[in-house]
């Protein structure tokens, strides 16, 4: 197995500063053993309010650390919101956007998530782009072309070279945080077709949809996934990175 792992947890709504102390405090042992190998990249990504803790353990361990949502004007009226330059300050150099519970819960049009991305991008801050669909969009047959239309709204007028930069997340919102994992051949089924649709072969695509050691091996050995966007099971650092000892063994 010679392909680079990216295995990236998302805390969502968890994690309070003290907690995320806490979990680095843990995972520095845990990572020890996993610290040299090219092979994997771990990033963790907390709420707004816990970065300058995640921030400061992710330095010390060497991982990559982000937000989990960004808004693309730099400063103003905007009341709640977080900017780029914010989260620059922190050192942060990747955010998650267009995450289901994002579009779902919160509303998030397919056009804002693409002013986003473009935000990110001129900034040099890397995107984890997120799209899946609903259970109901691949039940009545629309998986792809519900998909097609996220992804097509978000690289419309990027230059190659952007569109290479930004880090892909395939998660049909029926598999998250249901334990109801996709079966490897609809994830690499997607990850396949995704690739084709973005048309550059070498562009990251990562799997999420209640990813755990159990079934890491299964997924992440497909030829098209790159690597896991981790929710629940990256709570813990033990049950995080069993993930990547999984594939490994
Ligand atoms: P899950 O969440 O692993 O808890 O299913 C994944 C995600 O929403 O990124």
């Amino acid at each position: 197995m010679s392909k680079k792992i990216y295995l990236y947890g998302n805390w969502k709504m968890n994690m309070t500063a003290a907690e995320t102390r806490k979990f680095f405090d843990e995972f520095a042992g845990c990572y020890e053993p996993f610290k040299n190998d090219s092979g994997l990249e771990v990033g963790v990504f907390s709420p707004f309010t816990s970065l300058w803790a995640l921030a400061e353990g992710a330095k010390k361990c060497g991982v990559v650390f982000g937000a989990q949502n960004v808004y693309y004007e730099a400063k103003g009226a905007f009341t709640g919101e977080v900017s780029i330059p914010m989260l620059k300050e922190i050192g942060v150099d990747h955010v998650i956007i267009g995450h289901s519970e994002r579009r779902h819960i919160f509303g998030e049009s397919d056009e804002l998530i693409a002013k986003k991305v473009k935000a990110l991008l001129d900034a040099g801050i890397t995107p984890v782009f997120c799209y899946g669909e609903t259970l109901e969009e691949r039940e009545s047959g629309n998986t792809f072309k519900v998909m097609e239309r996220q992804i097509k709204s978000a690289i419309a007028g990027l230059t190659p070279e952007e569109v290479a930069k930004i880090i892909y997340a395939y998660e049909p919102v029926w598999a998250i945080g249901t334990g109801k994992s996709a079966t490897s051949e609809q994830a690499q089924e997607v990850c396949e077709w995704s690739r084709k649709l973005i048309g550059d072969p070498k562009v990251v695509i990562l799997y999420g949809g209640s990813v755990k050691g159990s079934n890491a091996k299964e997924l992440l050995s497909m030829k098209d996934i790159d690597g896991a966007l981790v929710g629940g099971a990256s709570l813990k650092p033990g049950s995080f990175l069993e993930i990547y000892s999984e594939f490994k063994k």
